[in-house]
C-alpha cells in the first residue's frame, strides 16, 4: 500500500511529502511533471528513501496514473499538481485550463477505473484528497465574515476559476459515483522551498539582491497567512478523519495587508542581515500598476476543522515569518539554484533532452 502524491515536487507537496517520511510508515509515489514550479531537489533529503518512487509524469496521462495505481496498491490519492501563480494565469490562462481542469478530469477517471475494481472494502477505505484554495469563493470586503465551506463560489481569475472548476468535478466524481473524497480549501501558505515568483519569497530575495520590492496598487489587499507545515498537518488530519464528501477550510486567521507583510519582512532582514550605515530594507519599496481584478481580501473560518478534527496550525505569523526569513538566509545554495535556474539541470541530467 502506498499514497500517490501529485505535484509534489512544488511548494506544498514537497513539504507534504518531508513530514510525511518524519512522521509516517507508508511509502509514497510522487507523480510531478517538474514544470518551471517543480524542484526535485526539494526532495533531496529524501531521494535515498527506499519509500519514495519518483516519477517524472502529467497527472493527465491517464495510462500513466492508472498502472501507478495498481503498481502500488495505492490507497490514497492526495492531488497537489496545479498551475498556482494568479499573474501567470492571467498572462495566459492556457496551461491553467490544461492542467487544473482537463489534468484533474484524467486524473479523475484514472482513479474511477481504479477504484471500480477494488474489492468492497478497499473501495471504502480509499481516499482522493483534493488540495484547493480560498480564492474559489471570490474577493471579501473589508466588514465580511471570513469564508466558511458553505459560501457561494465566486472565483475572479482564470486561475481561480480552473481551481472551482476541479473542485466542482471532485464533488461530482463522489455524488455521481460514489468515489471517497475530501476537499480541502486553504489560504494562503508560506515558508521553505516557496518558489520565488509568489509574494513573500520574491520580497525576501530582492530585498538581499538589492532590487525593487514590488508592490501592487496600494498595498492593502488582505490575505490570511498560513505556515506550510501547518497545511501539511491539516490535509493529514484529513486524509486521516474527514468525512468523505466533505470539503474543509483551512487557514491561519492571519489576516494582513500586504504592506505590513512586507514591513514585516523587512524589519526582520534589518535585524538579521543588516544593510550598511543604517539603511532599511524598507527604502527599496516600489508601489507599481496593480494586478487587473486583484482580489482585495481573502479570510478563512476554520472551525470547522478546528471542531471536527481538532485541527489548529501551530505557528503564528510571528513565529512562521522569522523561520522562513531564517531559511532562506540559511539555503543560500537551494535559493542560487532556483535563480540560476541550474534546479532545471537535474531534469536534463535525469531524463536527457
Ligand atoms: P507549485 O506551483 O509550487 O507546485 C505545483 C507542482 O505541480 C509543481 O511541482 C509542478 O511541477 C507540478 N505540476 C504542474 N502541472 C502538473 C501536471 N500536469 N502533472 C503533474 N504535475 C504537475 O504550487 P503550490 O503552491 O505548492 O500549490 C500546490 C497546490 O495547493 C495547488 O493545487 C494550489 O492550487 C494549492 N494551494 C496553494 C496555496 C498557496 O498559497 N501556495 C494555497 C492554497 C492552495
Ligand atoms: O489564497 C491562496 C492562494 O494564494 C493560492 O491558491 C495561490 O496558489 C497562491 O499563489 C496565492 O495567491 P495570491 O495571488 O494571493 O499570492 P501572491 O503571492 O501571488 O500574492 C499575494 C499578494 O501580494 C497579492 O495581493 C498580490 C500581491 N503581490 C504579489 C506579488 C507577486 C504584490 O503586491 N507584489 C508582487 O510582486
Amino acid at each position: 500500500m502506498a499514497i500517490l502524491v501529485t505535484g509534489g515536487a512544488g511548494f506544498i507537496g514537497s513539504n507534504f511529502v518531508l513530514e510525511w517520511f518524519a512522521k509516517e510508515r507508508e511509502p509514497v509515489v510522487v507523480l510531478d511533471k517538474l514544470t518551471y514550479a517543480g524542484n526535485a531537489e526539494n526532495l533531496s533529503a529524501v531521494f535515498s528513501d527506499a519509500r519514495l518512487t519518483f516519477v517524472r509524469g502529467d497527472i493527465g496521462d491517464r495510462a500513466l496514473v492508472g498502472s501507478l495505481l495498481k503498481d502500488h496498491s495505492v490507497r490514497a490519492v492526495l492531488n497537489f499538481a496545479a498551475e498556482s501563480h494568479v499573474d501567470r494565469s492571467i498572462l495566459g490562462p492556457g496551461e491553467f485550463i490544461q492542467t487544473n481542469m482537463v489534468g484533474t478530469f484524467e486524473l479523475l477517471e484514472a482513479v474511477r477505473a481504479y477504484w471500480g475494481d477494488l474489492d468492497a472494502t478497499a473501495r471504502g477505505e480509499f481516499r482522493f484528497l483534493h488540495v484547493s484554495t480560498d480564492e474559489v469563493y471570490g474577493s471579501l470586503g473589508p466588514e465580511d465574515p471570513a469564508f466558511t465551506e458553505r459560501h457561494q463560489y465566486q472565483p475572479n481569475s482564470p486561475y481561480s476559476a480552473s481551481k472551482a472548476a476541479s473542485d466542482h468535478l471532485v464533488r461530482a466524481y463522489h455524488h455521481t459515483y460514489g468515489i471517497p473524497v475530501l476537499t480541502t480549501n486553504c489560504s494562503n501558505n508560506y515558508g521553505p522551498y516557496h518558489f520565488p515568483e509568489k509574494l513573500i519569497p520574491l520580497m525576501i530575495l530582492n530585498a538581499l539582491a538589492g532590487k525593487p520590492l514590488p508592490i501592487y496598487g496600494d498595498g492593502t489587499n488582505v490575505r490570511d497567512w498560513l505556515y506550510v507545515t501547518d497545511h501539511c498537518a491539516a490535509i493529514r488530519a484529513v486524509l486521516a478523519g474527514g468525512r468523505p464528501g466533505e470539503t474543509y477550510n483551512v487557514g491561519g486567521r492571519n489576516e494582513m495587508t500586504n504592506l505590513e507583510v512586507v514591513r514585516t519582512l523587512c524589519s526582520i532582514l534589518d535585524e538579521l542581515k543588516p544593510k550598511a550605515a543604517g539603511a532599511s530594507y524598507w527604502e527599496q519599496v516600489q508601489f507599481v500598476k496593480d494586478r487587473p481584478g486583484h482580489d482585495r481580501r481573502y479570510a478563512i473560518d476554520a472551525s470547522f476543522i478546528e471542531r471536527e478534527l481538532g485541527w489548529v496550525p501551530a505557528e503564528t505569523f510571528e513565529t512562521g515569518i522569522r523561520k522562513t526569513v531564517q531559511w532562506y538566509l540559511s539555503h543560500s545554495e537551494w535559493v542560487q539554484g532556483v535563480l540560476s535556474g541550474s534546479y532545471r539541470e537535474w531534469v536534463a541530467t535525469q531524463y536527457g533532452a
